[in-house]
Formats: C-alpha cells, sequence, structure tokens
C-alpha cells in the first residue's frame, strides 16, 4: 500500500516514520528540498535511538529508510497514494488549497487524512469532490512514542473509509479512538482547557512555574507538567486552538487566558523560539 505524507516538519516526518517501519512505501512531500532532507535526517537519527533501545534491528532500520521516498511535487509525490496524510502548518488556507490539489492530483479511490489538531474536517472536505473519503487521523506529538491516534468522521465521512482508518491505525501499532466532528475534537477539547487554567493559575499568582508542573507531573502522574507541555506544542498552537474552541462553542470558559495571548504577541513561543514558560536555549 503506498502512503504519501504532506510536510516534513515534526508530525509529518513522525508519521512517515511509522508508516515506513511498519512495512508500507512512503511518499514525503514538502516545498523544499532542504526541508525534506531535514525530516529524512530526524527520521535517521530517531531510529538510530530505537535500535540503541534495542527496539528496532538495524535491517529494519535499513528496510525503514529504503520504503522513504521524497518529493517537492504533490502532484508527482501522490499519483499512485491509496491515503494521503496532510501534515502542513496548521493554517485553515494552506490546508484548503492543499486539498483541493490532493482531490486533483490522487487517484480516485485514494482516501484523504488530515493530522490537523482543530481545524474541522468537514471543511476540508466541502472543498473537495470526494467529502466521504475525507477524515482526520491526530496523530500525537512524538509520533514514534505515543499510542493515540484520534480519528475525525467529518459530517460526509462514510463508514468504509472510517473502517479502514482505524484498521490501518491498528497496523502502526497504535489505538485508534473515534470521535465526531466538534471544536477540538476530544485531544484538544480536554487537554487545552486544563493548559489554560495552568496559565491562569500563574497569571493570578496562584503558583510559580515549576510549582503548577510538579503538581501535575506528581500528583496526577503527567509525564510532563501543563506548562512545559505548551512549551513543546508551542504557545501560539496552544492560542489557535483555544480561539478555534472559544469561537467554535461559544463558551466563555474557553477564552484564552491574557498571559498566553501576551507572550505569544511578544513571540514567546516555548522551544522552537528559545523561551517560553522555561528557558530552552
Ligand atoms: N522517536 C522515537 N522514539 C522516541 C522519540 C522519537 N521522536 N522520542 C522519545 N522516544 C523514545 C525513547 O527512545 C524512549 O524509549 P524507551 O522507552 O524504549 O526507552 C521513550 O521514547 C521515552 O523517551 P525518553 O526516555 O527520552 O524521555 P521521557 O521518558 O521523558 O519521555 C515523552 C518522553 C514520551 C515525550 C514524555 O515526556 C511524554 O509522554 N510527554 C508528553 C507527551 C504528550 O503529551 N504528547 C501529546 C502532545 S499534544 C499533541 O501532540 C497533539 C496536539 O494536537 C496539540
Amino acid at each position: 500500500m503506498n502512503v504519501a505524507v504532506i510536510g516534513s516538519g515534526t508530525m509529518g516526518n513522525g508519521i512517515a516514520h511509522v508508516f515506513a517501519q511498519h512495512g508500507f512505501s512512503v511518499a514525503l512531500i514538502d516545498v523544499s528540498q532542504n526541508a525534506l532532507d531535514k525530516g529524512l535526517a530526524t527520521i535517521g537519527k530517531n531510529l538510530d535511538r530505537q535500535v540503541t533501545k534495542g527496539s528496532l534491528s538495524a535491517d529494519d532500520k535499513t528496510a525503514t529508510l529504503g520504503r522513504l521516498t521524497s518529493f517537492t511535487s504533490i502532484a508527482e509525490g501522490v499519483r499512485t497514494a491509496d491515503l494521503v496524510v496532510e501534515a502542513a502548518t496548521e493554517n485553515v488556507e494552506l490546508k484548503l488549497n492543499i486539498f483541493r490539489e490532493l482531490d486533483q492530483h490522487a487517484p480516485a479511490g485514494a482516501i484523504l487524512a488530515s493530522n490537523t489538531s482543530s481545524i474541522s474536517i468537514t471543511r476540508i472536505a466541502a472543498v473537495t469532490q470526494r467529502p466521504a473519503q475525507v477524515i482526520g487521523m491526530h496523530f500525537m506529538n512524538p509520533v514514534p512514542v505515543m499510542k493515540l491516534v484520534e480519528v475525525i468522521r467529518g459530517y460526509a465521512t462514510s463508514d468504509e473509509v472510517t473502517r479502514r482508518v482505524m484498521d490501518l491505525s491498528r497496523e502502526l501499532g497504535k489505538t485508534p479512538t473515534e470521535v465526531n466532528d466538534y471544536p477540538g475534537f476530544v485531544a484538544n477539547r480536554i487537554l487545552m482547557p486544563m493548559i489554560n487554567e495552568a496559565i491562569y493559575s500563574l497569571f493570578e499568582g496562584v503558583a510559580g512555574v515549576e510549582e503548577i508542573d510538579t503538581v501535575m507531573k506528581l500528583g496526577m502522574a503527567h509525564p510532563m507538567g501543563p506548562l512545559q507541555l505548551a512549551d513543546f506544542i508551542g504557545l501560539d498552537v496552544c492560542l489557535a486552538i483555544l480561539r478555534v474552541l472559544h469561537d467554535g462553542l461559544g463558551n466563555p470558559k474557553y477564552a484564552p487566558c491574557p498571559l498566553l495571548v501576551n507572550m505569544v504577541t511578544a513571540g514567546r513561543l516555548g522551544v522552537k523560539s528559545g523561551e517560553g514558560f522555561y528557558s530552552w536555549t
């Protein structure tokens, strides 16, 4: 089976990694060869880590890399795809344009999936001529490690396509969970209010950054505290998802904390900018 992955950033290279590791031929697609080279180098590094830990053999690493090809053109990369997983930047207009292009160039029977964390699958599907074959496949970061795939049914997604995507996710060693297409789906509808509340606790002086994270790590057995996790996800991404929840559900409880808004405005975006709730330089 042929899979095409659009975007070779953190999520895209992780998704390409797990499909290739589980025997699928994967075409990785991005706008520049430089971005593709970086994505492929990250896959190589993460496979090395698995080999060092003993969870993957050196031969399996070589075979995994051998199943990956790269393209700078969507038309060429998706020509023989049975499944396309889009993991481009989280921007509505960009995603709608990519899906128009995918609809034009991918085989008529191909499933078109998006890894979006909060953009409506129904809205994405509506720009294609095949809304029954459009679905959400929301992987979690780091993709090779996290077991969940949140499978999101758009308004028009067919039962057959949902069943195939659930089965494919299991073939990747993941646990798929079927959810309906409403703002934030389930993962971010629950995660983002927790992160927002942690930011409010800091904003209102209830406790400091490390104290808040320690309470959640040691008290609730979360692997990372909510403020550290927000730095990893990106504060701009957290803010964008909270705005989707706030606008889409119309409830003031989702209003982003003013401290989050200020930090994003000041360019303090977390790990990727070097500064967030913690310093990452
Ligand atoms: N590729 C392959 N393997 C990796 C990896 C990668 N990118 N990153 C880590 N690993 C492996 C390590 O090799 C290690 O393997 P073993 O268990 O076999 O030893 C294992 O993962 C744990 O890694 P570490 O020991 O280095 O670090 P850790 O114990 O601190 O765990 C973590 C790291 C798994 C990321 C953990 O901190 C964690 O679970 N964090 C929270 C992650 C999370 O909440 N993700 C969801 C974010 S939200 C999202 O993605 C969606 C959204 O829409 C916003």
